[in-house]
């Protein structure tokens, strides 16, 4: 079977669960007819005659365990193909080295810290254009548009804010304007809730460190299109700047996508449950999740996904200190970076995530000392609320709260 990462559509059965679980794992592709992908270590591969081969000729161009889950990422993402990289950075790295110098990127305000820092310290010093618009405002993602425009950047939601950007808003626009790429970073959703392709997407982007994965144990990013030409390209890159995952990390991330349907469903019933409980707290000052009607962009958010992860940010009242007495009480939550795993993590991003961000842009974005992300586990929903109550209290002892 050629390793050429095309999704494979399993014929006839075309439900998302049913994908992950078969979508490019046929036993037939293994002399073995192993029912689980082997992890095929060899970097090298035998050929019949010189660059006559079974698809595989060394494994930084192609390799049979990565095959296996590009395919079913690809099928998942509702992509023609997908490639995998050696982390969420790493794949946004290949993404810009689609462009040449003088070229623009417009990028969403409100993004990862380290997406931030990529564009305005690394590609800004080779030659790229960086603009930073926000384009969850329709009108100025338009404005800002310029003829060396060549790529527009949104993740959506964004990082921590959780601001929803309507994805086929802005691909009619990137599109009307001519040869421009819209990339859409959809780490926060996975492919079960968000499927940025379908919505006039270009370009599918995610950590798969984060939910796709979901088990916290590899770092990853998988890239999703749908064009020929842009697959083509992609697959040049990724081969020449040579960050590719290992076949282990393949092997764990293919392995994670089997449960990722029945993951985010419970992330997004905890954080439902989470985030109405926040709202409820007179110790909290103000909680953003999407899945909330009190959302700014609830029903954009209902009509461009299926359901939300648990991904929440809140502002508790008083201070940096409020702050950080909370996020030390915590005892079921693990105050760390990242998110999408089975656990539940805390952090505070202007001091962790988010920390790489100019203070002035995190004062405008609203990224304040009192502002909170947390990424809701897959643990029971009552000792959840249980280990927040207790933090709460032991931030603020001085505010009684009737239960
Ligand atoms: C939204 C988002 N995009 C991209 C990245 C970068 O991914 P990685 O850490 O896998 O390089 C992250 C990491 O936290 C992220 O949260």
């Amino acid at each position: 079977m050629a390793g050429d990462g095309t999704a494979g559509f399993l014929p006839g059965f075309k439900n998302f669960a049913t994908q992950a679980i078969h979508t490019g794992q046929e036993p037939e592709q293994w002399t073995s007819m192993a029912v689980v992908p082997p992890i095929s270590l060899s970097t090298t591969f035998k050929q019949y005659a010189p660059g006559e081969h079974a698809g595989y000729d060394y494994s930084r161009s192609g390799n049979p365990t990565r095959n296996c889950l590009e395919k079913a990422a690809a099928a998942l993402d509702g992509g023609k193909y997908c490639l995998a990289y050696a982390s969420g950075l790493a794949a946004t790295v290949n993404i810009a080295h689609l462009l040449k110098a003088g070229d623009e990127i417009i990028c969403t305000s409100d993004v990862y810290g380290g997406t931030n820092r990529y564009f305005r310290r690394i590609a800004a010093q080779v030659g790229l254009k960086i603009s930073f618009v926000d384009c969850a405002k329709l009108e100025c993602l338009e404005a800002a548009i310029t003829s060396d425009t060549k790529l527009v950047w949104i993740e959506t939601p964004t990082n921590p804010t959780l601001t929803v950007i309507d994805i086929q808003g802005c691909a009619d626009i990137v599109h009307r304007r001519g040869d421009i790429l819209l990339a859409v970073d959809n780490t926060f959703m996975s492919a079960y809730f968000q499927r940025p392709l379908a919505l006039g997407a270009d370009i599918c982007m995610c950590s798969a460190t984060k939910y796709m994965n979901g088990h916290t144990d590899v770092i990853m990013g998988l890239v999703s299109v749908n064009r020929d030409d842009l697959h083509e390209r992609l697959r040049f890159l990724q081969n020449s700047l040579g960050a590719v995952p290992s076949p282990f990390d393949c092997f764990l991330c293919n392995r994670g996508l089997k449960t990722l349907h029945l993951r985010m469903k419970q992330h997004f019933s905890n954080g439902m449950a989470v985030a109405q409980f926040l709202e409820s707290d007179p110790r909290v000052e103000k909680v953003v999740f999407p899945g909330l009607p009190s959302h700014p962009q609830h029903e954009l958010m209902k009509r461009q996904c299926s359901g939300c992860p648990g991904m929440i940010t809140f502002y508790i009242k008083g201070n940096l200190e409020h702050a950080k007495i909370f996020l030390k009480s915590l005892k079921l939550f693990v105050l760390a970076e990242s998110l999408g795993g089975y656990e539940s993590l805390a952090e505070h991003p202007a001091i962790m995530t988010h920390a790489s961000v100019p203070v002035e842009d995190r004062e405008l974005l609203g990224i304040s000392d009192t502002l909170i992300r947390l990424s809701i586990g897959l643990e029971d929903e009552d000792d959840i609320i249980e280990d927040l109550l207790q933090a709460l209290q032991a931030a603020h002892p001085d505010l009684e709260v009737r239960n």
